[in-house]
């Protein structure tokens, strides 16, 4: 049996974390092989619930759980943390402007970040998917100064599978047929879902599917998914939340099959500003990512990765102060 790693979940009893938990605890993300310790983080007032939650997974007598921690204290859920699944935020209140909401997680963020550089493994694995995701990563990021910065990443494989589905059903394939799908940017409404170098049981997407399709259907149905699912559902995604965390993890811990989306600190790749958390086709293997360069892009698509990083920038900016 191999050693136990542990896994930090902040926001343990909200409703990503319920399923999530449970399927992590189920060896869906490192495997069937790989024991765990979940460490799980709430705010005072949702220790009732959490424990809960706990009581819970221990009556699913998982045999791959070692132990559960779960408390309101950071700096005990990320103490010697291999993964971190940051999921945990503030949401919009009534009357809050989009500045306040950036605000307070920013506050959060600033707080974790720390604690994860005082007590996480050195090379933890850090996934923010608490909105707005990419600045949150920022912050955490800037606030751990010992810890890469590559090391923390932030959640758009939600965007990326919601991609891969719509694509997949509107050329009557299966989504296993797609290739290169991108999310480029920000896990927001300017996010560009980029079919230009995407192949369907290897043939050009855009000789598949209608320019006006992509550029009038599919380009706003992935953008606008999670409002769809809000409307839809009287409640935010939140166990295809868990299942892409799931799958961003497993691909950066164990390897990806092809090309995966997630946002990661920019190197200026594709000419996109150094430093902000952005989207990006990556690969990986070994354990590390590394962006998939080459790709030849058009007036359209440069246009959209310019509004999307456009986006990150103001949001960076609204947060400067906190970024040290
Ligand atoms: P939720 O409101 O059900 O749960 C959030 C939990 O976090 C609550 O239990 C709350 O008490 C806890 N929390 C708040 N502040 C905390 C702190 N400082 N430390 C630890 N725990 C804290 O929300 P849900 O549905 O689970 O979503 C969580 C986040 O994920 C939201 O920000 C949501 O917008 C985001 N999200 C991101 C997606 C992505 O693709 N990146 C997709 C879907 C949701």
């Amino acid at each position: 049996m191999k050693d136990p790693v542990r896994i930090a979940i902040t926001g343990g009893a909200g409703q990503i974390s319920y399923s999530l938990i449970f399927r992590i605890a189920a060896g869906d993300m490192l495997g069937p092989d790989q024991p765990v310790i979940l460490q799980l983080l709430e705010i005072p007032q949702a220790m009732d619930a959490l424990n809960g939650v706990v009581m819970e997974v221990n009556d699913c007598a998982f045999p791959l759980v070692q132990d559960i921690v779960a408390t309101d204290d950071p700096n005990t859920a990320f103490k010697d943390a291999d993964f971190a699944l940051l999921v945990g935020a503030r949401p919009r209140g009534p009357g809050m402007e989009r500045k306040d909401l950036l605000e307070a997680n920013a506050a959060i963020f600033s707080v974790q970040g720390k604690a994860l550089n005082d007590h996480a493994s050195r090379d933890v694995k850090v996934l923010v998917v608490g909105n707005p995701a990419n600045t949150n990563a920022l912050i955490a990021s800037a606030n751990a100064p010992d810890i890469d910065a590559g090391q923390f990443t932030a959640m758009t494989r939600l965007d990326h599978n919601r991609a891969l589905t719509q694509l997949a059903q509107k050329t009557g394939k299966h989504v296993t047929d797609v290739e290169n799908m991108i999310i480029w940017g920000n896990h927001s409404a300017t996010q560009y879902p980029d079919l230009a170098q995407c192949k369907v049981d290897g043939k050009a997407a855009f000789d598949l599917v209608e320019r006006d399709w992509y550029e009038t259907d599919f380009i706003p149905t992935v953008q606008q998914r999670g409002a769809a699912i809000i409307k839809a559902r009287g409640a935010s995604s939140a166990a295809s939340a868990a299942s892409s965390a799931i799958d961003h993890m497993h691909d950066w811990a164990l390897g990806s099959k092809g090309i995966v989306s997630m946002a990661i600190p920019s190197d200026g790749s594709y000419g996109i500003e150094e430093g902000i958390i952005y989207s990006y086709p990556v690969r990986c293997q070994g354990g590390k990512y590394e962006i998939v360069q080459g790709f030849e892009l058009d007036e359209f698509s440069q246009e959209k990765m310019k509004a999307t990083e456009k986006e990150l920038r103001e949001e960076r900016a609204a947060v400067e102060h906190l970024l040290g």
